[in-house]
C-alpha cells in the first residue's frame, strides 16, 4: 500500500535568526580565540552597543528542517499528502486575542503570541508543496516557568569564522505535555507515516506521571493507530525508549555519536541495543557520519561488533563543504522523498524490469514488514532511498545556502548518475 499521508509533528516551535558581527575596537567583539573557542565582548559600561547585521530569519526546529527540505525534493507529480504540524501557544488576554485571520493559500493561521504568530508567518515562507497546520493548545499557555516557542540566535564572526549559538529550550508543563500528547494522536489519525525529530521538550514531570520527557516519543508511537509507522531522527533515552516500547518505529535515524550513546544504554553494551537480547526488529536502524550511513534492517545491532553486519553507504565525495549544519536533518528528509515517492523513471524501469523477469503468480513480493512504498522489492527501496538521502546529504554540505539551497533538479540528475553504478 502506498504511502498517502505524512505527518511531520513539531513540537518545538523556533525562528532561527543568523546575525553577524564585525570586531570593532569599541562596538564590536573584542576578541575570538578560535583554539579555545572563547570570544570576548567589550560590556557596555563604556556605551559600547552590539551592532549586529541581521543576516537572514527563518522557521527553524529539527522537524521543520526536515519538512522544508522534503517541500524541496517533492516535485509536482509527487502525491502525498505531507503535513508539517507544529504546537503553539493560545494569545494571551488582551488584543491578540481579538485578531482575526483569514488563509494564506488555504492554510488558517491561528490567534497565538506574537513569537507564535512570528513563527507561523516564517513557516508558510518557505512551504509550497509540504501543508503547514497550526494546533493552538490552550495548555501551552505561557505562565511560570514555560517557555512554549523560541528564537535561536546564531552570532557569526565577520573575521574570525566561529560562532556562538543561543538556543533556548522549549519547558513545557506537566499538562502541557499531556494535552499536545492527545492532540498528537487525533490530528494523525489516517496519516501513514509520522516523523519526529529532535529533542522533545523538557518538563518537571510529576513523580507519578505516566508521560516524561523521557517517553513522549515512545508513549506517541504507542498510542498511534496500527498502521501508522513513525520514522523518528533523536538521542540517547528517547530513542533508547521507542526501541524497547511495545510498538516501534519504522526508521530511526541518528548519527554515529547519537548511536554510540545508544549502544551505551543497552545491556552492559555489549549484548544487542535493547529488548532484552531479542535481536529481531520490525524496522531500519540508520547511523550516520561524514563517512556515511550504515543500516541494520530487521535486527538491532549486536553491540560487540555492531558496524560490521551493517549495510554500508559511503558518503558522496564532493569538491568544497560549505557548511555541515543541518546535513543529518537533510539526509532523513532525503530518504523520505525517495520512501514515499520514488524517482519516477527509475521506478518505471524498476517496475518493468521486475514484470519481465519474475515468473507468473510472484509479481507480488513477499513483504516481511507492512506498507511497502512501491511495488519494488523492499530491500531495493530501502537502498534507494539511502542512497538518495546521500546524495540530499552532499548537495547540502556543498551548497552555500547549505540547506537552503537544496533543490530537486540537481538532487535528482545526482542520484540518477550514480544509482546503480
Ligand atoms: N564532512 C563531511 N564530508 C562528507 N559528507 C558529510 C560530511 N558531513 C556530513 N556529511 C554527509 O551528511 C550526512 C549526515 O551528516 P551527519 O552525520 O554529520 O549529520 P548530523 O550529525 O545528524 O547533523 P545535524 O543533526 O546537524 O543535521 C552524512 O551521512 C554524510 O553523507
Ligand atoms: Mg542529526
Amino acid at each position: 500500500m502506498a504511502i498517502q499521508r505524512v505527518t511531520i509533528f513539531e513540537f518545538a516551535p523556533t525562528a532561527d535568526e543568523i546575525w553577524r558581527i564585525s570586531q570593532h575596537d569599541r562596538d564590536g567583539y573584542a576578541r575570538y580565540d578560535a583554539e579555545s573557542g572563547l570570544l570576548s565582548f567589550l560590556d557596555t559600561a563604556h556605551d559600547a552597543k552590539q551592532r549586529p547585521e541581521i543576516v537572514t530569519t527563518y522557521a527553524g526546529g529539527k522537524a521543520t528542517n526536515v519538512a522544508r527540505v522534503l517541500d524541496r525534493l517533492l516535485v509536482d507529480e509527487d502525491k502525498p499528502c505531507v503535513e508539517l504540524v507544529t504546537f503553539f501557544p493560545p494569545p494571551p488576554r488582551g488584543p491578540l486575542q481579538e485578531l482575526e485571520f483569514g488563509d494564506v493559500r488555504g492554510i488558517p493561521l491561528r490567534p497565538s503570541t506574537a513569537a507564535g504568530i512570528y513563527v507561523q508567518c516564517l513557516q508558510i515562507a518557505e512551504l509550497r508543496k509540504v501543508r503547514a497546520r497550526f494546533e493552538v493548545v490552550n495548555e501551552l499557555e505561557e505562565s511560570g516557568k514555560m517557555q512554549t516557542t523560541r528564537r535561536c540566535i546564531e552570532i557569526t564572526l565577520r573575521e574570525g569564522g566561529g560562532s556562538l549559538n543561543f538556543s533556548p529550550r522549549i519547558v513545557w508543563s506537566q499538562r502541557a505535555a499531556d494535552a499536545v500528547k492527545s492532540r498528537a494522536v487525533e490530528v494523525a489519525c489516517g496519516t501513514d507515516l509520522v516523523v519526529m525529530a529532535g529533542a522533545p521538550p523538557m518538563w518537571e514531570a510529576d513523580p507519578r506521571a505516566y508521560l516524561t520527557s523521557r517517553n513522549f516519543y515512545a508513549k506517541i508511537i504507542e498510542d498511534l493507530e496500527p498502521g501508522c509507522q513513525v520514522s523518528i531522527d533523536t538521542r540517547g533515552r528517547y530513542l533508547h525508549e521507542c526501541l524497547i516500547a511495545q510498538k516501534t518505529p519504522r526508521f530511526a535515524f541518528m548519527n554515529t555519536e547519537e548511536f554510540s550513546e545508544l549502544m551505551k544504554l543497552s545491556h552492559g553494551g555489549d549484548t544487542c541495543v535493547a529488548r532484552n537480547g531479542e535481536r529481531a526488529f520490525p524496522g531500519t536502524l540508520l547511523a550516520h557520519d561524514q563517512h556515511g550511513c550504515w543500516v541494520w534492517d530487521g535486527e538491532l545491532p549486536d553491540g560487540r561488533d555492531p558496524f560490521s553486519e551493517a549495510e554500508h553507504f559511503p558518503s558522496i565525495p564532493v569538491r568544497r563543504i560549505y557548511s555541515t549544519i543541518g546535513a543529518g536533518d537533510a539526509m532523513h528528509a532525503g530518504f523520505l522523498k525517495e520512501w514515499v515517492c520514488p524517482t519516477q523513471d527509475t521506478r518505471h524501469k524498476a517496475q518493468d524490469s521486475r514484470q519481465e523477469q519474475k515468473p507468473p503468480g510472484l509479481e507480488s513480493i513477499p513483504c516481511s514488514k507492512p506498507y511497502a512504498p512501491c511495488s519494488m522489492p523492499l530491500e531495493q527501496c530501502l537502498r534507494r532511498a539511502v542512497f538518495y538521502s546521500q546524495v540530499v546529504a552532499a548537495v547540502a554540505i556543498s551548497n552555500e545556502k547549505a540547506t537552503h539551497g537544496i533543490d530537486s533538479r540537481t538532487v535528482e540528475c545526482k542520484f540518477r548518475q550514480g544509482w546503480g553504478k
